[in-house]
């Protein structure tokens, strides 16, 4: 049920934060996704105290709203280029803590925060919890490309394995999703075997001409938190 989808959220964020967040920590770097509103509000309740010469760093308009309304200090990451700990919700995550991201369309400075951290954590519902990557979040690989160059990269995407790659299109507006960069968003599928190697793809589709970011991140989370159904919590690490 939904209930037990949002209770699964609120337990990895929680716990997450619980076991990464400590008091020496001062430099912190906020996610994106629905996911990520639990781990704000359980940062809000370690208390003014614990919070007043911290700052935090959002991945996206989303998580600049949720720190400014949890009256945490603000900053940005080319203030504040080394991140203590940075937190952050998943699309999928497979044995090897790699992930897909950018299902919300925030995968460029996701992945530029999650680099800049010492740690970076992963936190979601049992549903993000795979094998193979592909094989649960089905839309694709989500690339965030420069606005003229899509036609060209469509093109070459089909070419390296992805012929139902599509750009992502608004839902309440006619014409295409436009990221907080401004760049436009296209969703790559890939057949199973070649996201079986999802480093290799993510070199490959960076090295196409306009592309900004790819929503796959490798060999970068330190651990992934992913909350049940039943109340317990599965970490990968
Ligand atoms: C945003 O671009 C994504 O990478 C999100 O972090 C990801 O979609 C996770 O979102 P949920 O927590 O809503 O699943």
């Amino acid at each position: 049920s939904s209930s037990s989808v949002e209770g699964s959220k609120r337990l990895a964020a929680w716990t997450a934060v619980d076991r990464h967040i400590h008091p020496e920590h001062k430099v912190i770097g906020i996610g994106s996704g629905s996911t990520v509103p639990y781990v704000v509000e359980r940062i809000v309740s370690q208390g003014k105290a614990m919070n007043k010469d911290r700052v935090f760093i959002p991945t996206s308009f989303q998580s600049k709203e949720l720190i400014v309304n949890g009256q945490l200090l603000l900053g940005d990451v080319d203030q504040y280029p080394v991140i203590d700990v940075t937190i952050d919700g998943a699309d999928e995550v497979d044995l090897d803590l790699n992930c897909i991201k950018g299902g919300g369309g925030c995968h460029l400075r996701e992945k530029v925060l999650a680099e800049a951290a010492d740690t970076f954590i992963l936190v979601a519902d049992y549903r993000k919890n795979s094998s193979v990557l592909g094989t649960m979040f089905k839309q694709g690989i989500p690339i965030e490309v420069v606005p003229f160059a899509y036609t060209k990269i469509l093109q070459n995407l089909h070419l390296l394995g992805s012929p139902k790659a599509v750009l992502r299109m608004a839902k309440a507006k006619a014409g295409p999703v436009v990221s907080d960069n401004g760049n436009f968003i296209i969703d790559a599928p890939f057949p199973e075997e070649m996201m079986k190697d999802p480093y290799t793809l993510l070199t490959r589709i960076k090295m196409l001409t306009g592309v900004v970011e790819v929503g796959l991140f490798c060999h970068m989370a330190k651990a992934a938190y992913f909350g049940n159904a039943d109340g317990s919590v599965t970490i990968k690490f």
